[in-house]
């Protein structure tokens, strides 16, 4: 088997990369190391950016999305029992639109499968091979046999633990981290919102946030310390830690319900340089991840595929000098997004080691940014997304 462009991962970075090389007319197969309703089931991320919703719409894959996402001019910061809107159109003229990572994942799979691209699930044990050569390759282990693809190059958009990057050898790769103290515990309950935009609530508890996917879908979030277990937050516990981290008129608003999904996700930094290993490239969460206050997450994937889009459609003609240039572009905004997701951590988390003088730090730059259209505007512009 021989493709143009082999893609590991079949999450959003790389079923997106997928349906742009298919649209340029660039021959690629996707390898996916979990079963299709694996890669369905996991919730994640909930807003985009317009400049993801941009490229959605280029990619052919935004009818759903403009039909049942939710437009959002702004969004609540609260602290101190109050509550401070953002208004990101009137600051930015721009909006973010709430359509969950598992309906975008659905849309790019449904796309796939009615171009008739191949796409490979359940590939086990995935190596890479010779991308130091002009003639890479892949293998990997199907139905009990080793089967092997041959390949121009290899997208790695196969996440944080995926194979790509690990396959790199240490001495080429730079690698930035920062781990936090903390989680977040998730829950998604068929109730309808608190609020008809998100609410990010920094309070003596902990950081909680209101989030949704749909009118009658809620998500919301709690910062939880690492070392507990999902199994020690029955709903109610959930329910009432967060009420108890809300200003009075949401906890008033709350509807609470079973929850039909409930995880603790650790919080990082991190992020490799370069992105370009003479024929390996990465994109989105195996190159970087952000901590997800701020919701930067698959939209740098989004914008990491753009320009590893364009590098390759570039190569295809007869342009090979956009490749040497994606990584230096993809991590000048990766950087920019990793120090949004960082400055909103270190703003709305409770971090316990930073003492009382911390907390007043904290409280400081809220009231300033509840009262400045300046500060107001540099959260806004970084929220609605830089530009690409
Ligand atoms: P992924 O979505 O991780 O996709 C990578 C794919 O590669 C997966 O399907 C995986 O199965 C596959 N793969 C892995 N290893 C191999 C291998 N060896 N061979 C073949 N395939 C492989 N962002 C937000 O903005 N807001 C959120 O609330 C939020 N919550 C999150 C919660 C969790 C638990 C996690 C892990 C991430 C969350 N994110 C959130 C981040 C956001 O979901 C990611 O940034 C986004 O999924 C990145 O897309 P990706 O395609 O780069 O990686
Ligand atoms: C969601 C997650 C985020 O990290 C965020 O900042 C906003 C929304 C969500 O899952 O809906």
């Amino acid at each position: 088997m021989r493709t143009q462009v082999a893609i590991i991962g079949a999450g959003p970075a790389g079923l997106l990369l997928g349906q742009l090389l298919h649209l340029a007319g660039i021959d690629n197969v996707i390898l996916e190391a979990r079963s299709r309703e694996y890669v369905l089931g996991r919730i994640r991320a909930g807003v985009l950016e317009s400049g993801a919703v941009e490229l959605l719409e280029r990619a052919g894959v935004a009818e759903r999305l403009h039909a049942e996402g939710l437009v959002h001019e702004g969004f609540d910061l609260a602290f101190g029992g109050g509550r401070h809107r953002i208004d990101l159109a009137g600051l930015t003229g721009k909006r973010v639109t709430v359509y969950g990572q598992t309906e975008i994942t659905k849309d790019l799979m449904d796309a796939r499968a009615a171009a008739g691209a191949k796409t490979v699930y359940e590939a086990r044990d995935v190596e890479l091979h010779d991308f130091d050569s002009s003639n890479p390759g892949i293998s990997w282990t199907q139905e009990g046999g080793r089967k092997a693809l041959g390949c121009d190059f290899i997208a790695g958009c196969d996440g944080f633990h995926g194979v790509s990057r690990a396959s790199v050898p240490p001495g080429a790769i730079k690698l930035y981290e920062r781990v936090y103290s903390f989680g977040w515990l998730g829950v998604l309950s068929d109730t309808p919102p608190v609020s008809e935009e998100l609410i990010y609530v920094s309070h003596e508890r902990g950081f909680a946030l209101c989030s949704m996917r749909s009118r009658t879908r809620s998500r919301y979030y709690v910062q939880c310390t690492l070392s507990e277990q999902v199994d020690e937050w029955p709903d109610e516990r959930f329910w009432k830690e967060l009420r108890a981290r809300l200003p009075e008129d949401a906890a008033r608003q709350l509807v609470t319900g079973p929850s039909i999904e409930k995880s603790i996700a650790p919080l990082r930094s991190f992020v490799a340089e370069p992105l370009r290993f003479g024929r390996l490239l990465l994109a989105g969460d195996a190159a970087h991840i952000v901590p997800p206050t701020g919701a930067k997450g698959l939209n740098l994937a989004a914008s990491d595929v753009h320009y590893l889009a364009e590098a390759f459609i570039a190569f295809y003609n007869k342009n090979p000098g956009e490749l040497e240039r994606y990584s230096s572009r993809a991590l000048a905004r990766v950087w920019k997004a990793e120090r949004f997701s960082w400055s909103m951590t270190k703003l709305l988390h409770k971090f316990p080691e930073e003492g009382d003088f911390g907390r007043r730090m904290q409280l400081a730059e809220l009231e300033y940014l509840a009262t400045s259209r300046a500060a107001q505007t540099a959260l806004a512009e970084n929220y609605v997304g830089l530009p690409l």
